[in-house]
C-alpha cells in the first residue's frame, strides 16, 4: 500500500514556493551527502517561474552545491529550445543561467526532434544516467509536478494513451490545447521516484484537487494526477489556500519548511 500523500497548504504562491525551494535544497543536501549527486526532474508550465526565482535568491542558492545537481525534465513541448513555450527554455533563462549550471548537468528533452525520436533518445539518456543496474525503473531523488485544471500532470492528459503506458519510460503525447505535441515521462518513472512533489495553486484547480485527494484510492478517476502513487517514495502536495479551498478536511497550514 503506497504511503498516504502528505498535504500542506500555504497562504499564497510565494509562501508555497519558498517552502518548496527550501524542501528541494534540504533534499539536495541529503542526496549529495549520501550519493554525491541529486537527480531532479523539473515540471513545466508557469508555476516553476516563481520557484526558480526563489531558488536563485542568494539566501537559498548558496545552500546547495549546484555542481552536484543533475536537472531533467518531466515533459517538454515539441518546440525548439528557444521557443517561448519550451520548458527547458524557461529553466535555462530563470534557473540554469543564474546558477551557472554547467551544460553537462542539464539533460533536456530535444523538443525540436520528431516526437518518437525525441522520446527514444530521452529514454536512452535516462537509462544511462538514472537507473541502477538492479532497478527496472529510474530513481529520481525528486520529481516536481504541476497539475492542470483537467487533472493532467507532466504531459499525461486524460484519456490519452500515454497515461496507460506501462513499460516505456518516455513517450510522445498530445495536449488538447496550446502546444499540442508533447514528450512526457510516464507514470512508471514518476511513481518510482524517491520524492514526488506537486505544486498546485489557484481556484481553478480546487475542484480537481478535492476529487483527487478526497476520493478513495480505488475509485475510478479520469485524472492522471490521481494515478501518481509512489511505489516506495514520498508523495507531497503543496497547495495554496485557493487550490485547497474545496477540501473538506483542511490540511495543516504550513508557514515554512518541510523536513525531508
Ligand atoms: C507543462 C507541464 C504541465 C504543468 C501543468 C500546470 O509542460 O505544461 O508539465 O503538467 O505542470 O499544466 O501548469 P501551471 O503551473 O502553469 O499551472
Amino acid at each position: 500500500m503506497p504511503p498516504a500523500p502528505e498535504l500542506h497548504t500555504f497562504a499564497d504562491t510565494q509562501e508555497l514556493v519558498q517552502a518548496a525551494a527550501d524542501f528541494l535544497v534540504q533534499l539536495g543536501q541529503r542526496a549529495i551527502a549520501e550519493r554525491n549527486r541529486f537527480l531532479v526532474a523539473l515540471s513545466g508550465g508557469s508555476t516553476p517561474k516563481t520557484l526558480y526565482a526563489t531558488l536563485t535568491s542568494p539566501t537559498l542558492a548558496r545552500r546547495l552545491d549546484w555542481t552536484k545537481v543533475h536537472f531533467f525534465f518531466g515533459d517538454e513541448r515539441c518546440v525548439p529550445p528557444e521557443h517561448p513555450e519550451s520548458n527547458f527554455g524557461l529553466a535555462q533563462a530563470m534557473l540554469f543561467a543564474p546558477l551557472h549550471i554547467p551544460p553537462s548537468s542539464i539533460h533536456r528533452i530535444q523538443g525540436e526532434d520528431l516526437p518518437e525520436a525525441a522520446a527514444i533518445s530521452y529514454e536512452t539518456l535516462l537509462r544511462r544516467l538514472t537507473a541502477k543496474p538492479e532497478e527496472p525503473w529510474p530513481v529520481f531523488d525528486l520529481v516536481l509536478l504541476g497539475m492542470g485544471d483537467d487533472g493532467h500532470t507532466a504531459s499525461l492528459f486524460p484519456g490519452t494513451p500515454a497515461v496507460s503506458e506501462s513499460t516505456r519510460w518516455v513517450v510522445p503525447s498530445s495536449a488538447p490545447q496550446g502546444a499540442r505535441s508533447r514528450i512526457t515521462i510516464t507514470l512508471g518513472v514518476i511513481n518510482h521516484a524517491s520524492v514526488i512533489l506537486f505544486l498546485v495553486t489557484g481556484h481553478k484547480k480546487a475542484t480537481v484537487v478535492q476529487r483527487i485527494l478526497e476520493k478513495s484510492a480505488d475509485d475510478p478517476s479520469p485524472y492522471p494526477a490521481a494515478l501518481v502513487r509512489p511505489e516506495r517514495g514520498r508523495l507531497l502536495w503543496y497547495l495554496d489556500c485557493a487550490a485547497a479551498s474545496k477540501l473538506t478536511t483542511t490540511p495543516p497550514h504550513s508557514t515554512s519548511h518541510e523536513d525531508p
